[in-house]
């Protein structure tokens, strides 16, 4: 799909922190490349600033978050040239009448961007409403967490919907957009090797691992309320899960793929009462090392309170109800201020049923495919090759799944990617209303749990995997998480 039709894109939220660490990057970047036609970009923001200090502002987040080498002066220049400041209070109908008359009277590609807290969606949809400024070709994109639970998820979802038609909305999750998912997709369907092992008869178990060494640097206002259950799990945990688990979808369009995401998120076996504390770990970091450096613990950040229980951790033994991973354990975890940054996807298959080599240990040797979204992107397989030499002794290899001839091209940012469909109208790496509203329905009694319980979550020291109580997760079923790769 290619956008040739001039667009405008009105970003609210247009100074936070997604914006100018991710957003302006990406679309600095579809600039640069040629990928943007021509089009305007109206940063909203509360605060009254002149045209040099929006301009400074922009510049130097362009400087910290686009690498240095496509930092080049003439398209830096144009960029900013389609980039304009709009102050304005959103809660406030009379700003939308100002909207108006900025944008253009057409029915023109026009994206909004909702980068601000879910719970400004409501009053920017009845303002837009009111100034009469959704048209059929107006898109709206929702970033996430879209609710802070079941039920505020569905009254978001009626509200956009009175508003703008599903075909409309973009809900937005930026792992769908990191090239590896996509490649797991290609190599899953692309192939016939790999589908016919990939099911419970093969397969022994899978691990999801998104670590950060980040703490919750300057977003302790918006993290304290969210936690990792709802920053990370119910979204981009829940997201690479169904892509790897959902069945072949009948077409790469935007209803096959999200029906059959949809499909993983009902058959998920539900964890409620009892079951809550034996299946989902959940830890808050203490003082420690993060990126070399001594770091307070959670409770000692700026904005956070001393006894915060807001978990920063998440490990969950997970579950999926039907006949391709009856009991195909997904063990899924996310923490900030951990060992490493890394994100992976583990699929571990069985060992062989009996060896015939000596100094084959089968259930450490046993394959392996690795698929890695970060910090480098890239897809392994672990095989058994024979060491050189006399005798028949057998060492584990990777075969690197990377095509080197691709290696030098840049690996574009999973923003650029989602932005750049969203303007072009394709919904395939979007959420749908139901998908959002069953991975809600999932977390919803866990979180409930905790917040009737008041449970402390697990201190863990910063710097390391997480509480010991996520190593025993694995542990009580014989299995280690992979954290040498
Ligand atoms: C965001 C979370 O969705 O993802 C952040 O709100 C987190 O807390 C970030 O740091 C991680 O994204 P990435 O692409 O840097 O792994």
């Amino acid at each position: 799909m290619h956008i040739d039709a001039p667009f405008e894109l009105v970003l609210f939220g247009g100074l936070g922190d997604l914006a100018l660490r991710k957003l302006m990057p990406a679309l600095f970047l579809l600039h640069r490349d040629g990928r943007l036609p021509d089009g305007k970009i109206y940063a909203v923001t509360r605060r009254e600033m002149s045209r040099d200090d929006f301009v400074s502002r922009i510049e130097s987040s362009l400087k910290a978050h686009v690498p240095s080498e496509c930092l080049e002066l003439q398209p830096l220049d144009t960029f900013i040239n389609k980039v304009f400041c709009l102050t304005m209070d959103v809660t406030d109908e009379a700003g939308y009448q100002a909207l108006n008359s900025v944008l253009s009277q057409d029915d023109i590609n026009r994206l909004y961007y909702m980068a601000t807290g879910s719970d400004l969606y409501m009053p920017i949809c009845k303002g837009l409403h009111s100034a009469g400024l959704i048209k059929s070709e107006s898109k709206i994109v929702l970033e996430k967490p879209i609710g802070h639970d079941l039920e505020t998820a569905q009254a978001i979802n009626d509200t956009v919907a009175q508003f703008f038609t599903e075909k409309q909305i973009y809900r937005i999750d930026h792992y769908l957009g990191k090239e590896t998912v996509q490649n797991l997709m290609v190599l899953r369907f692309a192939n016939s090797l790999f589908e016919s092992q990939w099911n419970q008869h093969y397969i022994d178990h899978i691990q999801i691992t998104i670590s950060e060494q980040l703490g919750v640097e300057q977003r302790a206002e918006f993290y304290e309320h969210v936690g990792a259950m709802r920053d990370m799990f119910q979204n981009h945990l829940l997201q690479l899960l169904c892509i790897t688990a959902m069945e072949p979808p009948a077409k790469l369009d935007p209803d096959a793929v999200r029906d059959e995401k949809v499909k993983v998120l009902r058959a998920l076996k539900p964890i409620t009462g009892d079951l809550i504390n034996a299946n989902v770990v959940r830890g808050q970091y203490d003082s420690g090392v993060g990126e070399g450096q001594p770091v307070p613990r959670y409770r000692d950040e700026p904005g956070v309170h001393a006894k915060s229980l807001t978990e920063t951790f998440i490990a969950a033994k997970v579950e999926i109800d039907n006949w391709r991973w009856a009991g195909v354990p997904f063990y899924l975890r996310t923490g900030k201020r951990l060992a490493e940054r890394t994100c992976e996807i583990v699929v571990q298959f069985k060992e062989i049923p009996h060896s015939i080599f000596p100094l084959q240990h089968k259930n450490t040797m046993a394959n392996k495919l690795i698929f890695r979204l970060q910090p480098d992107e890239g897809v392994r397989l672990m095989l058994c090759e024979k060491r050189v030499g006399p005798g028949m002794n057998v060492r584990p290899m990777n075969l690197s799944l990377n095509p080197s001839n691709q290696r030098q091209t840049r690996v574009p940012e999973a923003y650029e990617r989602l932005l750049y469909d969203a303007l072009s109208g394709n919904a395939t790496l979007f959420l749908r209303d139901d998908e959002l509203v069953e991975a809600w329905r999932w977390v919803d009694p866990i979180i409930k749990f905790w917040t009737e319980q008041e449970q402390r979550p697990e201190p863990y020291t910063a710097g390391s995997w997480g509480p010991a109580a996520a190593t025993l997760l694995l542990a009580k079923d014989g299995r280690l998480w992979d954290e040498n790769s």
